[in-house]
């Protein structure tokens, strides 16, 4: 049985960034002293790169990059290269910025054909968590973001990834954005020790209110269906996107 959300608002989106990178340390700490290392699914699009670039500018002596293995919750179908990609994102904000190892760096080869893409990742989850056959990888932190149409990861509204419930990894067509993007699928998501979506901005007022509301249709906003089985599941926003919901004033 899932736990419920831990909403946090915070004033100031630095505040929201500050807050979400201390907290990203003591999850790292936490790991790497249990088990040596900590896994995470890096969340693409723009509001992480607040998060992405505090961890790269303040955090860089005190986390154990050398123990840290980044995936990612999703991709476009582009090159490494591309202003799209969001390994490119991750690697200008963080990954070049810190200590990290290239071969704890496992990015989603989203260039080549779709299917192949997403059946290539599923092989680099199962070996990099040695995992058998049909056991979803366990990650110890995914980072996740919301759309303004209620979509996370690539998880968009009315989707076919949004009924898988065996593949960690599908190509998933987006008609209105007509494209296909590689996404891990909810038996992955919800699989997760620490779920951390981050919010922040006007233009999610209405849709975080709309995702928060138990009686709103999860196929319309997919971001609802994110509620990991035996982990922690945590709303980190600012106050803007935040104007809408019932709850209590911001914490910092
Ligand atoms: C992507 C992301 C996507 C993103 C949301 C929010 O590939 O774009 O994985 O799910 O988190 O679209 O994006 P912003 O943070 O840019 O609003």
């Amino acid at each position: 049985m899932s736990s419920p959300p831990d909403i946090r608002i915070f004033a100031e989106t630095d505040a929201l960034f500050r807050a979400a990178a201390e907290q990203f340390s003591t999850l790292t700490k936490d790991a790497v002293k249990a088990k040596d290392s900590f896994s995470v699914a890096l969340s693409g699009g723009s509001t992480p790169k607040g998060l992405y670039t505090l961890l790269a500018e303040s955090y860089r002596d005190s986390i154990h990059w050398d123990k840290i293995y980044f995936f990612w919750g999703d991709e476009r179908p582009v090159p490494p290269d591309s202003p799209e990609s969001n390994y490119r994102m991750a690697y200008e904000t963080l990954l070049s910025k810190v200590p990290v190892p290239s071969g704890n760096i496992f990015r989603i080869h989203s260039e080549k054909d779709p299917q192949q893409a997403a059946i290539t990742y599923e092989q680099t989850l199962s070996t990099a968590f040695r995992l058998p056959d049909l056991f979803p990888p366990r990650f110890d932190l995914i980072l996740l973001g919301l759309g303004s149409d209620g979509h996370t990861a690539s998880l968009f509204p009315h989707t076919r990834a949004l009924k898988e419930d065996k593949r960690f990894v599908v190509a998933n067509r987006v008609e209105k954005l007509d494209t296909c993007r590689i996404t891990l699928t909810l038996p992955v998501l919800n699989n997760a020790a620490h779920v951390i979506f981050l919010a922040a901005g006007k233009d999610k007022t209405d849709v975080l209110a709309s995702v928060l509301d138990a009686s709103s249709p999860a196929e319309q906003f997919p971001a609802k269906l994110v509620r990991p089985r035996n982990g922690s599941l945590t709303w980190m926003v600012d106050s803007a996107a935040a104007a809408k919901l019932k709850v209590l004033a911001p914490q910092a």
